[in-house]
């Protein structure tokens, strides 16, 4: 009941400024019927305090506007909050859901919810199991191939090696890592992880890696971890992988404590996500490289897909902007950053 209000204002003030440049389209009073009532898009946020997730989440306000109502929840890192939320959005008619799942096995059960009340559902960034997935046709999933993403980490890594003979402290002709990783099970931390490996392996180069641990994607968590690993392992830590650029700054921070990034003492750090902070460590000189996560198309995306289906189409290049793959997922490319080419990701 409180929302009639700001929707009567916003139609007066459309209505007094003549329809003309605003980008949202009030929904019509019923007897012209020229107005059409914009579809109205579920979202869910695993949890709004996430550095990346905010960019994705921004990016689906600014795509939505002039074309679809978003309401936009915190799930509280919960996934009972979550499904209490989805509930609520089905409760209100809403006309496609958005969901970032807390916890991605959850998503077989918000997908048979939305089947039966026929809402159309797009998940984004944590994708469902592919039996999943299947369970109904409106169903659609948007992110980037999380391999992708380490091999580039390990790609930027080794080039650094191999340019830098001095990184192999002990000189044994081995890397020897360390790996802050993201919350277990997630997509993204074990395909990083795995993959960042394998391609410094795969460029002909030793690792070893030293620790590894979660740090839950969380900047002040990283930043125990590694200060742990330094006090464990010390001098004999040659490069850092992070799964995000959250704990690869974590990371910065201890490795600062300990003396790092001054007089000439330095330690190869490669996140992940190209965040704003991540780009100003990269400015810096404290952070090596990171990966473009793309925030932005990953947003615009979501929405367009939701609002595709919110109108009861099917989603396709035509009505979304995006290839859709294997007939349900949108795949957005990742791309590798460092200090020569930081405006890409800008
Ligand atoms: C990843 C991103 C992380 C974190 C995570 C949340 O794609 O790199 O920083 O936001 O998603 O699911």
């Amino acid at each position: 009941m409180k929302k009639l209000l700001p929707v009567v204002i916003t139609g007066a003030i459309l209505f007094l400024a003549g329809c003309g440049a605003s980008t949202s389209s009030a929904p019509s009073s019923g007897s012209s019927g020229s107005a059409e009532k914009q579809p109205t898009i579920g979202v869910a946020i695993y949890k709004f305090d996430d550095t990346f997730m905010t960019g994705v989440r921004n990016a689906i306000s600014t795509a939505a506007q002039g074309k679809a109502t978003v309401d936009i929840v915190d799930s509280q890192n919960s996934q009972p909050t979550q499904n209490d939320k989805v509930d609520l959005f089905i409760n209100k008619k809403v006309n496609a859901l958005a969901i970032n799942p807390v916890d991605l096995t959850a998503a077989g059960v918000i997908i048979d919810k939305a089947k039966t009340a026929n809402t159309p559902v797009v998940f984004f960034n944590r994708e469902p199991l592919a039996s999943d997935m299947k369970k109904w046709d409106k169903v659609y999933y948007v992110g980037a191939k999380a391999e992708e993403s380490g091999i580039m980490q390990g790609q930027i890594l080794g080039d650094y090696w191999k340019a830098h003979p001095e990184m192999d402290k002990n000189k044994d002709n081995v890397m020897d890592v360390v790996i802050l990783q993201g919350e277990p099970g997630h997509q993204d931390a074990i395909a990083r992880t795995k993959y960042s490996v394998k391609a410094l392996e795969d460029a002909g180069i030793k690792v070893n890696i030293l620790a590894q641990d979660t740090a839950m994607w969380d900047r002040s968590k990283a930043q125990d971890k590694m200060a742990a690993f330094l006090g464990a392992q010390g001098d004999k830590i040659e490069a850092v992988l992070a799964n995000n650029d959250d704990m690869a700054l974590g990371a910065i921070e201890a490795l600062k404590a300990k003396g790092y990034f001054a007089n000439g003492k330095y330690m190869p750090v490669v996140g992940v996500d190209a965040t704003a902070p991540g780009l100003q460590a990269l400015k810096d000189g404290t952070l090596l490289g990171t990966v473009l996560n793309d925030a932005k198309n990953q947003g615009a995306a979501t929405l367009n897909l939701s609002l595709a289906l919110a109108k009861g189409l099917t989603p396709s290049k035509d009505n979304t902007g995006y290839d859709i793959t294997d007939g349900q997922y949108v795949w957005v490319p990742y791309k590798k950053i460092t200090k020569d080419n930081m405006a890409d990701a800008q």
